[in-house]
């Protein structure tokens, strides 16, 4: 082909979004309310502050009315795929219902039905970030094992309304954000923070199985995968003591999707938990659901490495996706401090495929920025196509050396509110929203010059890069 970039023919290109971020219509059609609907203003104080008053999920950019434009546009691009999640609290709005809200079933059922006329695979996340706020109010959350069985009451409901019309599904997003943000994802914390998360952690491990297990009595001819926040921890020197160091948080990242991909705790679970001082509740049956009920794929979202040392001490540090680390002097990064590594891409495929051996699926990369809407609704975000094309070629690379690459869902294909931030001003998409973060603009959708770009990769499946 002339160049040094190739992808399967049938590679799943698209883009990821998710219910919380996009949709609004909070208290629409009997919807409840999510952790992230009352997160920024009632909470527990985040690291990095939400602003109080600012453009918020509540409104989002209004998916809910504008579903069939904005898929008319991802379909114009020529989307394979679109990634998004299914708000838990429009099915089962205080998480605990006894019959599922009629009016949210449907709401999903006219999005799937509009990407399939569309030529779109949906990709599903059943819990991206939305966990019912009422299940925190009333058991606690993620800490109770009651949750465990409401997961796979509502996991199994959408699976036997979709069954027809979803074939990709993902269990909960980003399973590792718990050790960052445990409140962010609906954990309550108690004296021993470590005994809260990581006995939430094996619930919601638990759940997953179960999850999978329903996805594959129920849609047979479903693949259904897992999802991690990757970002690869490099050593800040060759000191021994800071590669170690590198290896250790590289584990805590991998402990999820162990257990997710081959069906049991880690070799290194004891000791930590020794450490850590953790004592897990666990179940009689419950090695037998994890070990029994392996995911099919291995997904998850990469935006930059991350790097590290023993002593943190006296080292310039940088920001991250929920959580940083020490400034990689070799590589640049984005205006919100993360460091930016298309390499870094390839060599997490390579741990992940090292490890599990499944195919991956990279469901979300990207660029937050603060693009310029142009008097003529321009916008020239050549940026946004530099990142995005090193990340493909990372990618393509990876499939070079040999990994199964499921797909590449670009993150925000149409702007939406930041999840770290709450901003709407941290912007992704090919497609601009006209909202700020002070709640300023119609919404209207203007094409970038990044949407032209990426319709073109696309359609070449991926030789104009
Ligand atoms: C991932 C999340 O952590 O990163 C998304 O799954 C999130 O929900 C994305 O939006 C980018 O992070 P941010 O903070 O820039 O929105």
């Amino acid at each position: 082909m002339g160049n040094e970039v190739e992808f399967p023919k049938d590679f799943l290109w698209g883009g990821a979004i998710s219910a919380i971020q996009t949709e609004g219509a909070f208290d629409k059609d009997g919807r409840g309310l999510s952790v992230f609907d009352v997160y920024p203003k009632g909470g527990p104080t985040p690291t990095i502050p939400f602003s109080e008053g600012r453009y918020n999920y509540k409104e989002a950019i209004d998916f809910y009315s504008n579903y069939k434009d904005d898929i008319a546009l991802f379909a114009e691009m020529g989307f394979k795929v679109l990634r998004t999640s299914i708000s838990w609290t429009r099915i089962f709005p205080s998480g605990d219902d006894v019959e599922p809200n009629e009016k949210g079933l449907q709401f999903y059922d006219d999005v799937f039905d509009e990407l399939l006329r569309n030529g779109i695979q949906p990709l599903v996340t059943l819990l991206h970030l939305d966990f019912p706020y009422s299940l925190v109010e009333n058991y606690g959350g993620w800490n109770n094992r009651k949750t465990v069985e409401l997961f796979e009451r509502y996991a199994r409901t959408v699976f036997e309304r979709y069954k027809d019309k979803v074939k990709y599904w993902i269990t909960l997003n980003e399973i590792n954000i718990i050790l960052h943000r445990p409140h962010l994802v609906g954990v309550s914390l108690g004296e021993n923070k470590y005994q809260s998360i990581y006995q939430s952690a094996h619930h919601q491990l638990v759940a997953s199985a179960l999850a999978v297990k329903a996805c594959h009595e129920i849609i047979p001819d479903a693949k259904i995968g897992c999802m991690l926040g990757a970002m690869p921890f490099y050593p800040y020197s060759c000191k021994p003591e800071d590669v170690f160091e590198g290896l250790l948080r590289d584990q805590s990242t991998f402990f999820f999707s162990d257990i997710q991909a081959k069906g049991y705790y880690p070799y290194f679970t004891k000791k930590l938990f020794k450490e850590k001082k953790v004592t897990l509740d666990i179940q009689p049956e419950d090695e037998r659901i994890l070990s029994e009920n392996l995911v099919d794929f291995v997904s998850f979202s990469y935006y930059m490495s991350l790097t590290i040392a023993k002593d943190l001490h006296g080292k310039e540090t940088t920001s991250g996706n929920l959580f940083g680390g020490l400034k990689n002097p070799y590589i640049p990064s984005s205006e919100w401090g993360w460091q930016i590594d298309p390499l870094g891409l390839r060599i997490t495929m390579h741990q992940l495929y090292q490890r599990y051996e499944k195919p991956l699926f990279i469901v979300e990369n990207g660029l937050g920025s603060f693009d310029k809407l142009e008097e003529d609704k321009s916008v020239h975000d050549q940026y946004r196509v530099e990142y995005l094309k090193e990340h493909f070629k990372a990618a393509a690379n990876g499939i070079e050396d040999g990994i199964e690459l499921l797909g590449f869902a670009v993150w925000g294909p149409i702007d939406l509110v930041s999840a770290s931030t709450g901003q709407m001003n941290k912007r992704y998409g090919f497609i601009y929203v006209d909202k700020d973060d002070d709640g300023n603009g119609n919404l209207e959708r203007y094409k970038k010059d990044s949407f032209y770009w990426y319709k073109e990769v696309i359609a070449t499946n991926g030789e104009s890069l």
